[in-house]
């Protein structure tokens, strides 16, 4: 509603692309690794769900991943499938052979990376990224290219880089805001500085050290980002990445995009990473955690069972979710006649607030009342248990 009194402020593409890096950067996640098997499932699930790509892994890392990659491709997906490469002829060949139809090449330029991890000067590093983006052209790939910590990278040399591989023949530039320092406005001038400079398209891979990475990536589509990087369930290096479900979800609700995604797939994928990696979903996560549709006060569940948008800003059922009463100790007299409804119970008024008082009783005591309980409470004062 309010968002139409600003947009025209924004500078808003027609549409988003979706890469996803579930089985990259979300493989990175401490204590996460698949098989090739578990990969190949996730990717199918992946391109049903629309993605534009799907990175699959970082090839050079080990002979699973050039397997997985080129297993992936096999299936004929219609998403392209994207190899992770550093600038260096090993990983853009090992990348090669897996057969991927996509590279993601990257190379640190802050003045951290550059000093203390690659010990390489900025005409070096340019140099490099130049020569990897011509490489991968002449292989006829698609190739994309991130200044890794470009958020902590000197603005001169962050546009003379990427003029440099767009001057290459880059087809897409990534920005990675790599340990997740940006706030949404920063990263929305950020980006709308790059716009001017390039004609690629920019892409934005934020991180969620600060809990921000999925308002920095709508912040970079307000200035123009034509993709986001996103992983399921928003896995990744430390405190993870973009979560896609909340990314595309934003998108086409709020900024009403037009998307390839078939947003009903979302938390069936959910449930589905969740099991294969083992990172169980906090209750209350943004649209595929178990409350995401719950509702316990009183006051909600009589508006919800009124009208849902009083209390549901989108349905269930568009993400693939169920709505859900809980009973408890905010429930109301409406939750509960609504549930013995459905349960096909039948009492008067005496009875009824007999049922009601058990249950806050039960929340008072800090207990959640289950659907089983409360039968069971209506059925003793009906005498049948
Ligand atoms: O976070 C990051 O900078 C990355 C790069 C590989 C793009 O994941
Ligand atoms: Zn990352």
């Amino acid at each position: 509603m309010y968002i139409e009194k600003v947009k025209n402020e924004m500078n808003l593409p027609e549409t988003v692309k979706i890469f996803d890096t579930t089985l990259r950067d979300g493989e990175q996640t401490p204590g996460v690794a698949m098989t090739v098997d578990e990969k190949i499932r996730i990717a199918k699930k992946l391109d049903e769900l629309g993605v534009n790509v799907i990175e699959a892994g970082f090839p050079v890392s080990s002979s699973g991943e050039v397997e997985a990659a080129g297993e992936i491709l096999k299936m004929g997906l219609n998403a392209h499938i994207c190899g992770l490469a550093r600038p260096l002829k090993g990983d853009l060949d090992a990348a090669i052979d897996a057969d991927v139809d996509y590279i993601h090449t990257f190379i640190g330029t802050s003045p951290l990376h550059r000093e203390f991890k690659l010990k390489m000067s900025k005409e070096e590093i340019l140099s490099k990224s130049v020569d990897a983006v011509e490489y991968i052209k002449d292989h006829g790939i698609i190739a994309e290219f991130s200044a890794e910590d470009s958020t902590r990278t000197e603005l001169d040399y962050l546009k003379e880089i990427y003029n440099a591989v767009e001057d290459a023949g880059v087809d897409c530039i990534n920005v990675p805001d790599t340990v997740g320092v940006m706030v949404p406005t920063s990263m929305n001038w950020l980006i709308r500085e790059l716009k001017s400079e390039l004609k690629v398209p920019i892409s934005v891979h934020c991180h969620n050290d600060f809990g921000l990475a999925v308002a920095n990536s709508l912040a970079s589509v307000e200035a123009g980002a034509d993709q986001v990087h996103a992983t399921i369930n928003g896995l990744g290096e430390r405190a993870g990445n973009a979560s896609l479900e909340e990314v595309v979800m934003a998108l086409i609700t709020q900024y009403d995009l037009k998307m390839n995604i078939k947003t009903e797939g979302l938390v069936n994928l959910s449930e589905f990473v969740s099991r294969i990696t083992g990172v169980k979903m906090p209750p209350n996560k943004a649209i595929v955690g178990e409350n995401a549709f719950a509702h316990e006060a009183g006051i909600h569940v009589h508006g919800v069972l009124a009208k849902a948008e009083t209390y549901e800003p989108i349905t269930p059922e568009m993400v693939g979710h169920t709505r859900r009463i809980v009973l408890g100790k905010h429930t109301g007299a409406n939750a509960i006649k609504a549930k013995l409804k459905e349960y096909g119970i039948d009492l008067d008024k005496n009875q009824f607030d007999k049922v009601f008082n058990q249950v806050k009783a039960l929340g008072d005591k800090g207990k959640c009342v289950t659907d089983a309980d409360l039968r069971a409470i209506a059925e003793s004062i009906l005498g049948r248990a």
